[in-house]
């Protein structure tokens, strides 16, 4: 069987759980080998990278924390490493970027504290690593951010998040733009309420739940597999003309007043 990706190199950021493990997984499914980030549950990535393994794909973890100092060099040391002793060189395919954090805070409850950890995570570490990345990106490549739907209609109990998510549409634009001249596309998913550690409080809640479905077209909660699934296209050659975008992979979130 001819695999997709076969001899693409994937870095997926906050590959460890949730959402970016389940995209790990999609891509090594689809014959690349993948670097599985991490911040601090590294016992999490290398069950991620087993269970890749067991599947017949090719994985390694590699550990960051993006709110550090000095995070994004971190990162990118130790990828460069891991892809040296693999390949001799430190050349990739595709990027996704997905580590992210979402701390419930309301206007009034916002400190400056929580304001500045979501913008290291969310926005500057995804800005710097899109940065690094583009100068090891092979021509042709692929990069993918993950928004959310809170960015075109903000949730005011995670109003710092829900702005600051919007942002990310906004830089896929221009990166789009920056990148298009070497073939590499970059577009983002918009997740609506996903079935993971993140969402837990809202989808592990049977009312909380039921009113998400009501407010969606299709009437369940997303898992991780319907989010990595959109990206496993975006990252592939069938998607070579999709650049600039947000798509929105909600079941329909948020559709209508
Ligand atoms: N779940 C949803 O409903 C939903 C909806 C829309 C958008 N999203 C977006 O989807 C992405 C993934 O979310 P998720 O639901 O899969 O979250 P999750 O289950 O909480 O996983 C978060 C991932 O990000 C990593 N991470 C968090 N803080 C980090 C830091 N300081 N440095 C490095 N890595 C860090 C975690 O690494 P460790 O394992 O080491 O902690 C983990 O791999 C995020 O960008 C999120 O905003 C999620």
């Amino acid at each position: 069987m001819v695999r997709p990706l076969e001899g693409k190199i994937a870095l997926v950021t906050g590959g460890s759980r949730g959402i970016g493990r389940a995209v790990a997984e999609r891509l090594a499914a689809d014959g690349a080998l993948v670097a599985v980030h991490y911040g601090k549950n590294r016992q999490a990535a290398v069950e991620t990278v087993s269970s890749i393994t067991a599947q017949g794909g090719t994985a390694f973890a590699v550990g960051a924390d993006l709110a550090a100092k000095d995070g994004v060099k971190t990162l990118f040391a130790a990828l460069d490493d891991e892809l040296k002793a693999r390949t001799g060189a430190s050349q990739f395919d595709i990027l996704v970027n997905n580590a992210g954090i979402a701390p419930f805070a309301n206007f009034a409850d916002t400190t400056e504290a929580i304001l500045d950890e979501i913008y290291a995570v969310n926005v500057k570490s995804v800005f710097f690593v899109a940065q690094e990345a583009s100068k090891r990106l092979r021509d042709g490549g692929r990069v993918v951010n993950v928004s959310s739907v809170v960015a075109r209609t903000p949730s005011p109990d995670l109003i710092a998040y829900s702005a600051l998510k919007a942002v990310i549409n906004n830089l896929t634009q221009s990166l789009a733009v920056v990148l298009g001249a070497r073939s590499i596309t970059v577009n983002a998913v918009a997740p609506g309420a996903i079935d993971t550690d993140m969402a837990a409080a809202l989808v592990k809640d049977p009312a909380i739940a039921e009113h998400l479905k009501s407010q969606q077209a299709l009437k369940r909660i997303g898992q991780p597999e319907d989010i990595a699934d959109a990206v496993g296209f975006l990252a592939s050659l069938d998607a070579r003309w999709v650049t600039g975008q947000t798509v929105y992979v909600s079941g329909g979130a948020a559709l209508t007043i």
